[in-house]
């Protein structure tokens, strides 16, 4: 849901780069004050059947870069190369209007469908088996949510079985008939999408929406026991309250696994600094429904964990459904990507699966314009964390000059998480420097055991704060530098408006 700013007006931050005088700054880590796990789940994406995600997106049986089955490999590399963990299909708006046997079989005999989430015409080219094997040829877990806006219970759980059952009975029996004996064995599912929003085919109130999803989780879990659910949880939080998130946990607090949140961000009022002020709301969310999610296992004496799926976020506030949601970032979309990433490593004993919307063309991290694949800015910080930042999240002290906005005050102009991994004892320092026109020169003191003497760093940045990418100029991109490390504490200068990951090792 593209959601209006409550932002008004304050600032007005021009553009200029020029780096006066560096403030100063302090950042502390020790390694021993862990946070939670980093799921590797973080760094998921997300493939709707809308404009050209699906079809002239990762599909395109008509491109010089097509395989056999018609998917594009430009696409699957660069996919591979973000470290993609994890790819929800199908929808989206989309899922609460399709019926999945829709799209099985042989693909001259599949239905075309008015579809009524973006007002197209759905071909059901790509469907369930060619999604599944797309997900295998990548190396990425598939996530599939169930349609509860159109759709039933019933389906829902054939869905399950059709994907998960060994053969011997009628959907697991289809589908070997349709090509593929061995189950997909498809771990993640969601039930339904942003039910709460009046924009949903079938969206229901919360209870209404409680006792269906509730009803479809046990069906599905009584097909395949070992499959993981995500519940909607509220998708519009300038339009509702977090009750929602209440009342449906409390309907199904014995089956959900996740509970999902929603995201869009932008520069809505062109003023940069309330841009970036305004990437403060999602640890709001994500604190606010960890304390549901905590009342209810309380209330109701619940053992297994509840964690958060953020499985829809992303810059989305430039285009509509005439432009078919292309959005062009620009480096101050990627450093609130860089920021939004570090809300959720801070927050990693609670958010354990996150999807940027989307993959492809669609608000994406990576376009195809003339049949050639290129890449937006956002595309880096989200490769630097999927590449780097595993193991457990590190809490951190960070001081540093802070600025006001009209509906934030006291905000830090650094953003910062931490991750330490113990397998190969490196320490990764996540920094967004979002001071306009200033350098600040961080101490940074690292409080347990005895770092490397150098280390690696890796940062974005560029002239200007829309500066953009496109087929032909990547002005935003990673760029890689050492530095020096002496002793316990040492300096490091983050550049304006830049995203920096600083990574070395601590021998304990
Ligand atoms: O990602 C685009 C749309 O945003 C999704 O279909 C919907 O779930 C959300 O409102």
């Amino acid at each position: 849901m593209l959601r209006k700013s409550v932002l008004l007006p304050f600032l007005t931050i021009g553009v200029s780069v020029l780096n006066a005088q560096s403030l100063k700054a302090k950042i502390k880590v020790d390694i021993e004050r862990t946070v939670g796990a980093i799921d590797s789940l973080l760094y998921g994406n997300f493939t709707e059947h809308l404009g050209r995600c699906i079809y002239g997106g990762i599909y395109d049986p008509a491109s010089s870069q097509a395989d056999a089955s018609g998917f594009r490999k430009d696409v699957m590399d660069a996919t591979k190369q973000l470290g993609v963990s994890i790819l929800r299909w199908p929808g989206g708006n989309f899922v609460s209007g399709y019926h999945w046997e829709d799209g099985i079989g042989p693909v001259a005999s599949r239905p075309k469908r008015k579809e009524l989430a973006w007002g197209t015409i759905e071909p059901n080219t790509v469907g369930t088996d060619e999604f599944l094997q797309y997900a295998e040829k990548i190396n990425t877990q598939p996530y599939i949510p169930v349609n509860l806006g159109t759709g039933t219970i019933d389906e829902a759980k054939n869905w399950v079985e059709y994907c998960n059952s060994d053969t011997g009975t009628y959907y697991a029996n289809l589908r070997a008939k349709n090509g593929r004996i061995k189950p997909y064995k498809v771990k993640y599912w969601g039930l339904g999408n942003e039910m709460d929003g009046s924009w949903q085919m079938g969206a229901k109130n919360a209870d209404d929406y409680g006792k269906c999803a509730l009803e479809a989780a046990k069906l599905m879990k009584w097909v395949d026991p070992t499959i993981k659910l995500t519940v909607c949880g509220l998708s519009y939080w300038s339009g509702g309250t977090a009750e929602w998130n209440r009342t449906v946990l409390s309907h199904i607090k014995d089956y959900a696994d996740y509970i999902s949140l929603h995201f869009y961000f932008g520069d809505r009022t062109n003023n940069y600094l309330e841009y970036m002020a305004s990437m403060k709301e999602p640890e709001n969310e994500i604190k606010q429904t960890e304390g549901i999610i905590n009342e209810v296992r309380f209330k109701y004496k619940i053992e297994k964990s509840i964690y958060i799926a953020f499985d829809e976020y992303n810059v989305w506030y430039r285009t509509g459904v005439e432009e078919k949601l292309e959005e062009k970032y620009d480096l101050q979309d990627a450093l609130a990507v860089a920021t939004f990433l570090n809300s959720i490593v801070r927050n990693a004993q609670i958010v354990k699966m996150a999807n940027i919307a989307q993959l492809v063309n669609v608000i994406a991290p990576m376009m195809i314009t003339n049949d050639k694949l290129w890449k937006q800015t956002t595309y880096y910080p989200l490769q630097l964390f999927a590449t780097n930042c595993y193991g457990e999240s590190v809490n951190t002290y960070v001081q540093s000059d802070t600025f006001n906005v009209a509906n934030y005050k006291g905000v830090s102009y650094l953003d910062v998480s931490s991750s330490y991994n113990p397998k190969n004892q490196t320490l990764v320092l996540n920094v967004v420097n979002r001071h306009p026109s200033k350098a600040i020169e961080a101490a940074i003191e690292n409080q347990f055991g005895i770092p490397d003497k150098k280390g690696i760093a890796y940062e974005i940045n560029s002239a200007g704060l829309k500066d953009q990418n496109s087929v032909n100029e990547q002005k935003v991109k990673t760029i890689e530098k050492s530095f020096s490390i002496a002793g316990k504490t040492f300096t490091y200068n983050f550049p304006a408006h830049s995203f920096t990951q600083l990574i070395f090792t601590i021998k304990q």
